[in-house]
């Protein structure tokens, strides 16, 4: 007698293989093949991934695992399948190209199916459950993880697309949240493969936001962090598309900023520094960063630099600085 999980996960396994083949070669799939191609994926990196292709009719889906004496009422409520207001099941990510998640034994446990005809949401992804639980995975921690360890580094990106594109040009240690904010969770997980994590969001608002959210929770969990930043609008995976991997590796990876240098760009966003109030606010959000650093080293460094950067006094900021550590007990 078999657990409910390891009949999904037998579900899953089905179901990545049957999307792949229908990706490769089914008719209606072709457009998604198109899909992929120009998005500069090869038929090599396509295999890798497992991306797959859901077909537009149903029945073609569940009929392929009721073949393979799987019982549909069951996988409906594991949320492999979906069920509509007739109770009929269906397949959620029908006409959509299909990546496979997987789990650190780089078993499937769900999808994250991208539309490809503009139909809203862009992503939809299978539901959480048992065996998939968005706030304590990573995508593609189980291929990553032996690159990062090598490393000592690990790239954080936001997109699925980002880590594969990142890839298929010999960046093997990238792993993403699964559309969700970064978690504690996923921060202590990293921690125990690496010291060193680079976080490298999209380059737009939402992405910056969540770049700052995500360094303070990989500080906390005690790695090194670094933010690199893109240019405006684009992405990890449009960059290195239009740029290559090597540039992507050097202008990015190697160019990103420490914590500091990132939050001081950051919060300067935040703030008009050609108003007086502004202008003390910021110095005063800077001094209270800088007080949370653990080195006496790095925040002499930072209040030098703040100090310089707004005619201020070094010893006046520094004070400040300590007398903010010693408060909050470091
Ligand atoms: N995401 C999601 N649902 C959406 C949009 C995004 O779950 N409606 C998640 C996906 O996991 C996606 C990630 O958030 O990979 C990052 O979103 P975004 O930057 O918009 O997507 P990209 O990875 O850039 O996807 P693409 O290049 O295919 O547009
Ligand atoms: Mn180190
Ligand atoms: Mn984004
Ligand atoms: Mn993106
Ligand atoms: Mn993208």
């Amino acid at each position: 007698n078999q657990s409910i999980d390891q009949v999904s996960l037998q579900a899953f396994e089905w179901l990545t293989k049957f999307y792949h083949h229908v990706l490769a070669h089914a008719k209606e799939a072709l457009i998604g093949k198109q899909y992929l191609e120009e998005r500069g994926l090869s038929q090599e990196i396509i295999n890798v991934y497992q991306i797959g292709f859901s077909p537009h009719a149903n029945e073609v889906t569940t009929k392929f695992l009721e073949k393979k004496s799987f019982n549909l009422q069951h996988l409906a409520s594991t949320g492999v399948f979906t069920r509509n207001d007739q109770n009929q099941i269906f397949d959620r990510f029908r006409g959509r190209i299909v990546f496979p998640i997987r789990n650190h034994l780089g078993k499937t446990v769900g999808y994250g199916g991208r539309s490809i005809n503009g139909e809203e949401p862009k992503y939809l992804n299978s539901p959480e459950s048992a065996l998939f639980q968005k706030s304590k995975m990573l995508f593609n921690f189980d291929l990553a993880r032996s690159e990062m360890k090598k490393k000592g580094q690990a790239i954080l990106f936001e997109g699925y697309m980002d880590v594969i594109t990142a890839a298929q040009a010999g960046i093997t240690n990238g792993v993403a949240t699964l559309g969700t904010s970064a978690t504690e969770h996923q921060a202590a997980l990293l921690k125990r493969y690496v010291d060193h994590v680079v976080i490298c969001y999209d380059g737009d608002s939402a992405g910056f936001n969540a770049a700052y959210k995500a360094a303070r929770l990989f500080l906390k969990a005690g790695c090194q962090i670094r933010v690199a930043t893109l240019p405006d609008g684009s992405d990890p995976d449009a960059f290195i598309k239009q740029n290559g991997g090597e540039r992507f590796k050097r202008e990015v990876i190697e160019e990103s900023s420490t914590y500091m240098g990132f939050v001081m760009t950051f919060l300067k966003k935040g703030y008009n520094l050609k108003v007086e109030a502004d202008r003390i606010a910021y110095v005063n959000k800077i001094i209270e960063e800088i007080a949370g650093l653990n080195s006496a080293i790095d925040r002499d460094h930072y209040a030098r630099e703040l100090a310089n950067e707004h005619q201020l006094s070094f010893e006046t900021i520094l004070n400040e600085v300590n007398h903010l550590n010693q408060a909050r007990g470091n």
